[in-house]
């Protein structure tokens, strides 16, 4: 065999080896009471744009796409989800400090007017999660109304 077919068989062999090894998915049946939205009850638009734009890489249930079966597209998936998780997992909300989760909402509202989430790798996929102007003011509106009650509750 020439050499190229070699490098090229070597290729396809690793493309198909590869298919193999999956991460464990980031899908848990697990109660949602620890939950932002079971704690501080946002209205359904403001939990609908948060579940669209936000949940797939910040909380226990990723809705994965079907390209999620093809490697190495998963690693890179799980890496976002599991940095983000590590970040901020609204999910897991409740088990925050009331210090914390006053940061973190925050940054939420940080992040979103900066325009640096949802990721941009996330939106060349997820269109429907691009949040419009009208979007974003109603999530920081929604931040800083929460932040206020939180902060005069001490
Ligand atoms: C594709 C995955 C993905 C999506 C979707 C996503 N994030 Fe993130 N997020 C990350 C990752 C990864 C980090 C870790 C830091 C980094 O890489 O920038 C992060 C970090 C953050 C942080 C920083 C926490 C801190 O304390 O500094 C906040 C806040 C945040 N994200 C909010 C959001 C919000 C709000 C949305 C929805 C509008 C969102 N993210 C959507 C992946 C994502």
């Amino acid at each position: 065999m020439k050499k190229r077919s070699i490098l090229m068989l070597g290729i396809v062999c690793a493309v198909v080896i590869i298919q193999f090894i999956r991460p464990e998915r980031n899908n848990s049946v697990q109660e949602q009471g620890e939950s932002m939205a079971a704690i501080y009850h946002p209205p359904d638009s403001i939990r609908l744009i948060i579940q669209q734009s936000c949940s797939d890489c910040h909380s226990n249930n990723t809705r994965y796409p079907w390209y999620a079966e093809v490697q190495p597209v998963r690693w890179f998936l799980e890496y976002h989800i599991s940095n983000g998780k590590k970040e901020l997992n609204l999910d897991e909300f409740a088990s925050y400090s009331r210090r914390r989760r006053i940061h973190k909402l925050k940054a939420i509202k940080n992040q979103i007017t900066d325009g640096d989430m949802p990721l941009p790798s996330y939106l060349w996929m997820h269109k429907e999660a691009r949040l419009s102007k009208n979007q974003k003011e109603q999530l920081t509106t929604w931040i800083d109304k929460l932040v206020d009650s939180l902060k005069s509750t001490e």
